[in-house]
């Protein structure tokens, strides 16, 4: 935006909040991925300002370290006691040298508020060279907030605050929303002047209209296009309602640009995540942080993504996770938990009752069912059977698994780290995994099956067992055919029986 001179924006933020009854400062508290703090620096962030200030109070700590995080070239100035919104003002233009321009000045609680708008704001007041100009708009239910006094020519005459109101101001809907451009060299005038002759005692910023106007300087009323943009956070209760109508505008934003989301009333996504176009996205379904979703992808029902990047194409149903890797065509749940740096290769499977902490999974590779994997390197094309645990730590220390290509490993393994299977070995059903399997080996690590004839007749009996027992030897005794060995029960558990010829246990599992 086109700028002529110096621009300070200035942002309240000492006040305790008090209604919020949190030991965090209401500033401070999240709606869909920014702080309340951080929605409202990202709204001034077009305004390409000199400088920004923000006025600390209550929690003044917590609040600097996060500024910390979210903006560092913004400055903190303690308020250390809260004597009221223009005392504030008057304490952060101290920390900024004397000069021409603009500063805006906005209430740290009102996270709603478009960078559009204040950008209006701003050039309205700009252009009209107006020594202050109020952010104002017209709202169903005023309670609480300061009221926009126009005289007779529908020209400001003075911001009253609710408790200071005669009826007839009271029943103004027209409200001031706490966010201002004034010229600076003004405003410190003026801020030098305010009294603390009100209901609070306090030294009011919206006193300066009255005084300028007082004085023949011309000030403004810049009315809100929607009011929604204006309202304020003061309880829980207003929180959540503010966090619903951010909900709505985001899901709609992304509707626009080409995302199918199936039932946006269940869909929360945060200001931070980036989808492509065709993504669906199914409903009960969080998107939160840096979270990136590709073209086509399918996300949900049930669906919680933190950090979390999602190739195209790739499908992730009723599950979470944080900081984790979806390659292009990967396939995660239904029920999976990936942890931080679990990364999916393309057409990767993580599938149900599955936990994957900082991993790589390859090309093509599945872990299909009730497994744990951890520390592991997976290669391409492999399977890793059901029922399996990377065994990564030993109390002290994680180690790695690494599992080559191609490779075919058992149901029921444990990978006892550091170990290694090769490319295109296979594992026995049941193994306990904890030296190196080489390449094309068959690793078989379990003790041999020994069958005691006869044993559920002569131990158990009268029982149900015994009597099937029983019914099944009498009919063996008639036909007198043994049944054969079949592939499905050499997979089940005999591989070291049949030299290790078939699958051991993993193709079960498939
Ligand atoms: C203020 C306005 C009111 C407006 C409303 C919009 C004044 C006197 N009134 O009222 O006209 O309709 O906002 O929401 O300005 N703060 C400080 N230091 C202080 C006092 C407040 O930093 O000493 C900060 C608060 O943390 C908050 C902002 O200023 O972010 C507004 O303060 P708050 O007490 O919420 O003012 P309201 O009574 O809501
Ligand atoms: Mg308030």
């Amino acid at each position: 935006m086109p700028q002529s001179h110096s621009r300070t924006v200035v942002v309240l933020a000492a006040g305790e909040g008090k209604r919020m009854k949190s030991t965090l400062p209401k500033v401070l508290h999240p709606l869909l991925g920014r702080t309340l703090l951080g929605h409202v620096l990202s709204a001034a962030a077009p305004l390409a300002a000199d400088r920004t200030v923000v006025v600390v109070g209550h929690g003044a700590d917590q609040v600097r370290g996060h500024l910390g995080e979210i903006a560092p070239d913004a400055t903190p100035v303690l308020q250390a006691e809260q004597l009221g919104t223009g005392h504030a003002v008057r304490i952060a233009l101290e920390a900024v040298p004397e000069g021409a321009g603009t500063v805006v000045v906005i209430n740290g609680d009102v996270p709603l508020l478009r960078p559009e708008t204040v950008g209006a704001l701003v050039t309205a007041h700009e252009e009209a060279a107006a020594a202050a100009t109020v952010l104002a708009a017209e709202v169903p239910d005023p309670t609480g907030l300061g009221r926009i006094v126009r005289d007779a020519d529908g020209r400001l005459e003075q911001i009253v605050e609710e408790r200071d109101a005669d009826p007839t101001q009271r029943a103004i809907r027209e409200i001031n929303a706490g966010i201002y451009a004034f010229d600076a060299a003004r405003l410190r005038d003026a801020l030098g002047k305010l009294s603390t002759d009100n209901d609070q005692g306090e030294e009011y910023l919206t006193d300066v209209f009255g005084l300028l106007r007082s004085a023949g300087e011309p000030v403004a009323v810049h009315v809100a296009a929607d009011h929604v943009e204006t309202l304020g956070c003061n309880d829980r209760v207003e929180l959540a309602s503010l966090r619903a109508l951010l909900r709505d505008r985001v899901n709609e934003a992304w509707m626009r640009t080409g995302v199918s989301l199936l039932d946006p009333a269940t869909t929360w996504i945060d200001v931070t995540v980036a989808l492509d176009r065709d993504a669906v996205v199914d409903q009960n379904t969080q998107l939160r942080g840096a979270t990136v979703v590709g073209s086509g992808a399918l996300i949900g029902p049930d669906v919680t993504l933190v950090d979390t990047i999602v190739g195209p194409g790739a499908s992730v149903v009723r599950s979470h996770a944080v900081g984790a890797e979806v390659g292009e065509g990967a396939s995660v749940g239904p029920y999976a938990y990936l942890r931080p740096a679990a990364r999916l290769a393309g057409k990767a499977k993580v599938g149900t009752f599955v936990e994957v902490k900082n991993s790589q999974i390859g090309t093509g590779s599945k872990v299909p069912h009730l497994t744990y994997v951890g520390d592991a390197t997976i290669g391409e094309q492999t399977n890793i059977g059901a029922a399996s645990v990377f065994v990564n730590y030993d109390g002290v220390n994680k180690h790695r698994t690494v599992i080559g290509n191609h490779a075919r490993t058992g149901a029921d393994n444990m990978f006892v780290a550091p170990v290694e299977v090769g490319d295109g070995a296979y594992t026995a059903a049941g193994s306990v995994i904890v030296d190196d399997v080489p390449a094309g080996a068959m690793g078989v690590a379990r003790a041999r099956q020994r069958n005691i004839e006869g044993w559920v007749v002569k131990r158990r009996a009268g029982t149900a067992a015994a009597e099937a027992a029983q019914r099944a030897g009498d009919a063996k005794g008639a036909s007198d055919v043994a049944p054969a060995a079949s592939d499905s029960e050499a997979m089940h558990g005999r591989a070291e029986t049949v030299g290790g010829a078939s699958g051991a246990g993993d193709t079960a599992t498939d």
